[in-house]
């Protein structure tokens, strides 16, 4: 194939991953924004491999292996196992980057530094990625545990060897010391990559897997970049680098969101020491107050403006068409329904947009914090389903709170608040919630489903 054609038909291609990123910034334009990226990764294969001139056959087999792996995975997968379905395939990203940096030293043997850079990065981001990855997979999927494993010295552990690969990195480039020096050189460094990669996500817990997905996520598409820069192959190059970005800009977002900084997220051990399951009735900010499902029926009934705020608990409860059938019922009794999702309700971005999309909640119903903060005085009763940190008001009045400074949904401020949870246990950040004990709150106790289904019942037979 000529290469005007190549290089032009690279360029499409990036146009629509491009295009396709854009489109998914809303949720009316995002199943299209996928389709359009997926036309454009199609174009680039069929680019490429016509480019290459290679026996097909080999081609076609992993061709198929991989669409066969890929479709039935991507069928079985459930929703809530979404974060560690994205930590497996950006751990087989880097492996794969990997093995390109590897396979082309081998080829090329003592080629220039313009080629041995990306190599020498490719292997060292890819292996990071590929056990980082792994190791954030089995830590989410509970196959290992998720604590956070702190020990001393740890960071300088992790910096010696940074530094000892970064030197085997210089040796590979440059091709210093004895005959055969720059192929242990490589080894080396594949090597530490792999333990690097576990060591960095060690101290992490799982509850700040995502985050750490999302940045693993950056440095699969790095590790790519490199790739596509040791093979000339610019469309890898492109794509590369746009998920190295989006990566990064996501792990910013999150972080952001909670209130921390990346540095907290991989270092700090968060969830290490905390309760997260502290079962007293009463605080110190005084006693719970509960009510029974009959009785928020007959407040919701009377209620104008209705606030839905979802939250972990509305995911694990698997609530979602339950909350669309009370919402439902709740306008067709003349009630303002609204629903206000925080960046990091649940446990991955775009958690609750993705469930209440599932259960086919109209788009228009949804708000952000921001906006519907200087409204909660006219809003009759805020329904918080399974929602614990993302309301709790200690993120906006307590200094010394572990939360402090995180933006919230100010439920606090309205005239009612039912919080639906099974206890009074804490959230993810393991602290207590002064929200359960204010004036204006009642728990309504139990499973968010079977409290929901309650309330539709009440609606339904009056
Ligand atoms: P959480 O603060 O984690 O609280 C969830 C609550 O749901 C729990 O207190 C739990 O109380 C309740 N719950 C669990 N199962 C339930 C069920 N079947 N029925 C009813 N309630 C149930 O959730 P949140 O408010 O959504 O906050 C998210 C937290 O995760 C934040 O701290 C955030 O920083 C963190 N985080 C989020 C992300 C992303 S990207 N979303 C990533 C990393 C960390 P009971 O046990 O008493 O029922």
């Amino acid at each position: 194939m000529n290469g005007i054609y190549i290089n032009l038909a690279y360029i499409f291609a990036s146009i629509l991953f491009v295009i396709g990123i854009k489109m998914l910034s809303s949720p009316t334009t995002a199943r299209k924004g996928n389709l359009v990226s997926a036309v454009g990764m199609l174009m680039a294969v069929v680019t490429t491999l016509l480019k290459s001139g290679l026996g097909y056959q080999w081609i076609v087999i992993g061709l198929v292996t991989g669409t066969v792996i890929g479709a039935v995975t991507a069928y079985r997968v459930a929703m809530t196992a979404m974060p560690e379905m994205v930590a497996l395939l950006n751990g087989f990203g880097g492996i794969a980057s990997l093995l390109v940096g590897w396979a082309e030293f081998r080829r090329i043997g003592g080629a220039g530094w313009g080629t041995l850079i990306p190599i020498f990065l490719a292997v060292l981001i890819g292996g990071v990625t590929f056990t980082g990855s792994m190791l954030a997979y089995g830590k989410l999927s509970e196959k290992l545990s998720s604590k956070p494993w702190l020990f001393p010295g740890q960071g300088a552990l992790n910096a010696a060897l940074m530094l000892i690969a970064l030197a085997a990195g210089v040796m590979m480039v440059t091709g210093i010391g004895p005959d055969g020096a720059s192929t242990w050189a490589l080894w080396t460094a594949i090597g530490l990559s792999l333990v690097l990669g576990v060591l960095a996500v060690v101290p992490i817990g799982g509850g700040d897997m995502p985050v750490v997905i999302s940045l693993l996520n950056s440095y699969s598409g790095l590790a790519a970049c490199a790739a596509g820069f040791i093979i000339s192959n610019t469309v890898l190059i492109v794509a590369g680098a746009l998920v190295g970005a989006s990566g990064l800009i996501l792990t910013g977002i999150m972080c952001k969101a909670m209130n921390r900084s990346l540095f907290n997220v991989l270092f700090s051990g968060f969830g290490a020491g905390s309760a997260g399951n502290g079962s007293a009735e009463a605080g110190e900010h005084g006693e719970a107050k509960p009510i029974s499902a009959d009785d928020a029926y007959y407040v919701l009934e009377a209620a104008r403006n209705v606030l839905f705020v979802p939250g972990y608990g509305m995911a694990v409860a698997q609530a979602q068409h339950a909350v669309r059938e009370l919402a439902n019922l709740l306008i067709e009794n003349g009630a303002e329904v609204r629903f206000a999702i925080h960046p990091v309700a649940g446990r991955m971005p775009g958690h609750m947009n993705v469930l209440l999309a599932e259960a086919n909640v109209d788009y228009d119903l949804l708000v952000e914090p921001h906006a519907v903060n200087p409204t909660m005085e006219t809003i009759d009763v805020c329904l918080v389903i399974g929602a614990n940190d993302v309301v709790n008001p200690a993120a906006r009045d307590d200094k010394n709170s572990l939360i402090y400074g995180m933006p919230i949904i100010e439920v606090d401020r309205a005239r009612s608040v039912f919080v639906l949870k099974r206890s009074m246990r804490s959230g993810f950040a393991g602290i207590e919630n002064p929200l359960f004990y204010k004036e204006n709150t009642r728990m309504l106790f139990g499973d968010a489903k079977e409290s929901i289904a309650r309330l539709v019942e009440q609606f339904k037979e009056d």
